[in-house]
């Protein structure tokens, strides 16, 4: 496993592969380029071809080249591997028995067994009396038979076991039926199962790598409840961090710069066969802060194109709430008629591109509607406007945006710029206002975490950019200064010093064990960044200062954690063990 990592690592240049996705200037041994992870306008993603890693020290995202497609693309370890192992044509084969996770397994089943399902539906479709009248039903939505093919559209039998009879001749077991979704229990045995999914339309749902891992299934049927029956959630399925579509528009997405965001399936599906190359929909829930996640190193701005329901209008009104958060513009595409993209499309062939094409900015889409929905005559409509506006407005981040709304809102209802100034500052967004609960509780998906490093962090970080003169320094140093986390680190350093005439950080990264690299070079390159090339004098110094400061705050722990336990024994009237605490104390002072 570590060879193939390695050998994947040899082949391929940290600057390449980052050079795909962001445009990279050389500064002095390294690289720089605008983060992908995060919006800014002078670039601090830094790529160190040296160390074998990219990295953002403003968002603190990146790492090594697997890390980095991870968090590039959206997938596992395993499939950033994967990933590689194709770029670099490094075979994985012989070494699969050697991967770590047991579920890597179970996944893979999975996937194979949603791959064989998917075919078993389209031959469903294609080739059967049933599958027919369905076939008719697509056509006469207006989907051609390329479309059907291309998303892989299916059909499942109006039946309780076809399907699950045709999987477990193919090999596959009725637990993993049942585990991934497929089938179902009645017990908690899994001896009697029967199909999920009976007599629906069956959209496959593809994971970033185009995989199928999970399906929406439409009732084809007035009586059908749900109108959507989707998968369950599996190992290889999680809907917050899928999107319908993004495989397909990831090629189009960066010099697009835009993704139009729709509801449905067919409204992804209707939009691609209209030439809209670019659009994606949640599988099933609302936008979640994780698929914004996932589109934003691609993106300059969201298109939302929700149905023009109400239902469909409060999503768009969460979407924008959320993107907030992200720092991604969000405009709305507004359709001049039909209640969603898929419907528009069928009645209006060849028009919907241009339509897409048409997003306006969400706020400004936003205050029209306000506008008008009340009315500006009277002042309960003028109370309304500024009723609902406000939470919005509070959520603006560019003052410039904000007096713009302020003029807009006192010429529109004709209202004194500081009377709404004055409303502006008693307002306060209601606690339950989900704009509210995104930051607070945070979705854990802020997207610039800017985190100071430790002292302790930065002495490691010392050590081994500075390792001439860390050498002379590492008498002064012991493990007990470091956190458990950091002591193996800082272990490696200190024998490779012993062991070794390291003079670069090269030659200790290259030393290092694999599983401490990628950290150690982080803590490298973090003190390269920040003090650039300085003389040894002031290595010395700064190590001197870090070290005196590591190893206070370490004696100011002890003494505390005696002094706890110093009080307890008094109390207990255990002499024998206080005299000896204190004798630990007063060495301590001593120290
Ligand atoms: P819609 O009801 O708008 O369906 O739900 P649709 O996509 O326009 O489908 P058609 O055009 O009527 O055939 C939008 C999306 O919400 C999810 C599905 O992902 C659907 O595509 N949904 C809807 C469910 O998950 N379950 C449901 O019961 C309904
Ligand atoms: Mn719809």
């Amino acid at each position: 496993m570590t060879n193939v990592v390695e050998e994947i690592k040899d082949r391929l240049a940290i600057e390449d592969l980052v050079g795909q996705y962001v445009q990279l200037k050389k500064i002095g041994r390294s690289f720089k380029g605008l983060c992908p992870f995060h919006t800014e306008k002078t670039p601090s993603f830094i790529v160190s071809p040296e160390r074998g890693i990219a990295y953002c020290f403003g968002c603190n995202r990146g790492g090594d080249i697997f890390r980095f497609i991870q968090e590039m693309e959206g997938v596992d370890f395993s499939d950033a591997l994967k990933l590689l192992a194709e770029k670099t044509g490094v075979k994985l084969e012989q070494h699969r028995f050697q991967q770590p996770k047991v579920s890597g397994d179970e996944r893979e089943q999975l996937i194979q067994l949603y791959e064989k399902v998917t075919r078993f539906y389209e031959s469903q479709l294609w080739s059967t009396e049933k599958g027919s009248k369905v076939l008719e039903y697509l056509r006469r939505r207006g989907l051609t038979d390329e479309s059907i093919k291309a998303w892989r559209i299916g059909f499942s039998p109006d039946s309780y076991e076809e399907t699950y009879q045709h999987l477990l001749k193919e090999g596959f077991t009725k637990k993993m039926l049942v585990s991934g979704g497929l089938a179902m229990t009645p017990e908690t045995t899994v001896e009697k199962i029967y199909d999920r999914f009976r007599g629906r339309l069956m959209f496959p749902i593809f994971d970033t790598l185009g995989r199928v891992v999970a399906f929406g299934g439409r009732a084809l049927a007035k009586e059908q409840e749900p109108k959507y029956l989707n998968s369950p959630e599996t190992p290889v399925y999680h809907k917050s961090s899928i999107l319908y579509g993004f495989y397909q528009s990831k090629p189009g997405l960066k010099h697009l710069e835009e993704v139009v965001i729709v509801e449905g399936y067919m409204d992804v599906i209707a939009s691609f066969q209209e030439g809209v190359t670019n659009v994606v929909a949640p599988c099933g829930t609302a936008l979640a802060a994780r698929q914004i996640r996932l589109l934003k190193p691609f993106v300059k701005s969201l298109a939302l194109c929700f149905d023009t329901d109400m239902a469909g209008q409060e999503a768009a009104r969460r979407a924008y709430e959320l993107a907030q958060e992200f720092e991604v513009g969000v405009k709305t595409v507004v359709l001049p008629e039909g209640k969603d993209p898929a419907e528009f499309a069928l009645n209006h062939k060849g028009e919907l591109a241009a339509v897409m094409k048409q997003a306006v900015p969400y706020a400004d889409h936003f205050y029209k509607r306000l506008l008008e929905t009340f009315g500006t005559a009277d002042l309960s409509a003028k109370k309304a406007i500024l009723n609902d506006f406000l939470p919005f407005f509070s959520q603006l981040k560019s003052a410039v945006e904000k007096d713009e709304y302020v003029r807009r809102l006192a010429h529109d209802l004709d209202l004194k710029e500081v009377q709404i100034y004055d409303e502006i500052k008693n307002f306060k967004l209601p606690v339950n206002h989900p704009a509210r609960f995104h930051s607070a509780v945070g979705t854990g998906e802020d997207p610039v975490q800017s985190r100071k490093r430790s002292a302790e962090e930065l002495l490691l970080g010392f050590l081994l950019e500075f390792p001439r003169v860390g050498k002379l320094f590492a008498p002064k140093i012991a493990e007990e200064f470091f956190s458990e986390a950091l002591k193996p680190i800082y272990k490696a350093i200190s024998q490779q010093y012993n062991d070794h005439g390291f003079e670069s950080v090269q030659d200790i990264m290259e030393a290092l064990p694999h599983e401490l690299k990628e950290n150690a070079a982080l803590l490298s390159l973090y003190v390269a960044e920040k003090y650039g090339e300085v003389s040894e004098e002031v290595v010395e110094k700064e190590l001197a200062a870090l070290a005196s400061h590591v190893q206070k705050k370490r004696m100011d722990g002890l003494r505390r954690d005696l002094h706890k336990q110093l009080t307890t024994a008094e109390k207990e009237g255990n002499k024998d063990l206080s005299h000896d605490l204190l004798k630990q104390l007063n060495e301590t002072h001593a120290m």
